[in-house]
């Protein structure tokens, strides 16, 4: 009985090239509409980072990026050539009741590690002048210009009072007033604006910036003239890097094959009916998936009968390290991993049925993941190029990578035999910080320069 469930969600799981192609089609459509319009499912938004960065860009900055888990706060140096970039940082983990707390809460936690941050550094000494900050907001904000950014909604499980609908940049620079930090803010970027120009600071064949991480997006260099929701005096051939936050894609559900165990998900999550595409691909929920299905089988008597599995009871207590480590590791190793993890015994079989459910999942997050960026790519015509990626699960997933180039090849019918992958994945790892820098080297140079 375990063997034919088994292979039931095995077809619920699979994603075929022709499913793919159908997804990726009705991905284009989405991708479309939100240049058309205002309030579209994807919001297509506007990051007025006008285009790619030549590499010659200097200067101090100092960064914050606030991710899923971590806020990070950097001192970047640009020297100007490609290659030279200094770096100091310092990781904060963000508490969880701040997650899930007030506005107030998360600006002083910024606050104080930024304050943390420059007394360690000694930033101030023999300077009287305002280090520009870049602020890395992981979250779909609509952007005014590049110094403003009001949220639309909180993702990734994130659920702060007094953000929504507000001015997120202008909250951060609130703060910074109040606290007297010596830092004025420059820019506000996506993360995946962030590893685009990052990455594109040293490699001219940068096509997109994407996160395969705790969340899932990507961004990309429009033509403004092919923005025809975009109302602006400048040139129609000016470059305009999009956010495309399509981790929302069909959240009308019409396409996405999505299982009973992501519809639960979903209703369970602080917004439903929100994020369908990543609620199916990115990291904070793979482990969620993964214990679902395993819960699923354990009260119908197929998987750890007769023992007290209430581990698998605890939401959002397994996460991607863990799925992975189980597809990676030695089977014996991910016996021990998962009776740790649950604190139950577990046989060599029910490793493997385990071990196989992870593959199952993390298989159809990647080849799902392959779909936005075919779409980009179909939509504007590219076949080749560099997509930089962040994010736990495309550094940490050991078979992303493998997985992800296999559908995008599947999709974009590459030859079968190619010697090499037209368009190849690449690591922006940690690129937000010196993004954040990068753009405001950037947008300091534009007001300079009167452009
Ligand atoms: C980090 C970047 O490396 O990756 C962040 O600095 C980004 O800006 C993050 O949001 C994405 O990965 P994850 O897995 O932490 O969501
Ligand atoms: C979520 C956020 C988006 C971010 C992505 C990756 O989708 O809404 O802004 O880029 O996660 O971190």
């Amino acid at each position: 009985e375990l063997r034919e469930k088994l292979i039931d969600i095995e077809n619920q799981f699979n994603v075929t090239s022709d499913k793919l192609k159908e997804i990726t089609r009705w991905f284009e459509k989405e991708l479309r509409e939100g240049l058309e319009k205002d309030g579209s499912n994807i919001a297509m938004n506007i990051t007025w980072v006008l285009g790619l960065p030549s590499g010659s860009e200097i200067g101090e900055y100092v960064t914050i990026d606030l991710g899923g888990t971590n806020l990070r706060v950097c001192l970047v140096s640009l020297k100007g050539q490609r290659e030279e970039i200094d770096i100091k940082q310092h990781s904060y983990r963000i508490p969880e009741e701040i997650k899930t707390g007030s506005a107030r809460q998360l600006w002083d936690f910024i606050a104080d590690s930024l304050d943390g941050f420059i007394k360690s550094h000694r930033l101030t000494e023999n300077r009287n002048d305002r280090l520009p900050l870049g602020f890395c907001f992981s979250y779909p904000a609509s952007q005014e210009c590049i110094d403003h950014g009001i949220l639309k909604t909180w993702t990734k499980g994130f659920d702060i009072d007094g953000v929504e609908g507000e001015n997120a940049a202008a909250q951060l620079r609130d703060v910074l007033a109040e606290r007297n930090l010596p830092l004025e803010l420059v820019a506000l970027v996506n993360d995946t604006t962030g590893a685009m120009i990052a990455s594109a600071y040293k490699d001219p064949d940068t096509i997109i910036g994407a996160i395969f991480g705790t969340g899932c997006n990507a961004a990309y260099v429009e033509n403004v003239g092919s923005i025809p929701k975009l109302k602006t005096d400048l040139p129609p051939n000016t470059p305009m890097a999009i956010n495309c936050e399509y981790g929302a894609f069909d959240n009308a559900h019409r396409v996405l094959p999505r299982t009973k165990y992501d519809v639960t998900i979903d209703e369970d999550s602080p917004r439903p009916g929100e994020q369908a595409f990543e609620k199916m691909s990115a990291g904070l929920y793979l482990g969620e998936l993964f214990r679902l299905i395993a819960l699923d089988l354990h009260k119908s008597g197929l998987l750890f009968p007769g023992q007290d599995a209430a581990k698998l009871s605890e939401s959002y207590s397994l996460d991607t390290g863990f799925l992975s480590a189980l597809e990676n590791d030695p089977l014996e190793a991910s016996q021990t991993r998962l009776e740790e993890s649950l604190g139950i015994k577990v046989t060599l079989d029910e490793t493997r049925v385990a071990r196989r459910l992870a593959e199952v999942i993390a298989t159809r997050g990647a080849r799902l993941c392959s779909c936005g960026v075919a779409a980009i790519c179909q939509m504007k015509g590219i076949s080749s190029g560099h997509v930089a990626a962040d994010g736990t699960v495309a550094n940490k997933h050991p078979k992303f990578k493998q997985r992800w180039t296999e559908a995008l090849g599947e999709i974009l019918d590459w030859p079968r035999d190619r010697k090499e992958d037209p368009i190849i994945l690449t690591s922006a790892q940690d690129g937000s910080g010196i993004g954040a820098a990068v753009i405001s080297a950037m947008t300091l140079y534009r007001i300079h320069s009167g452009n």
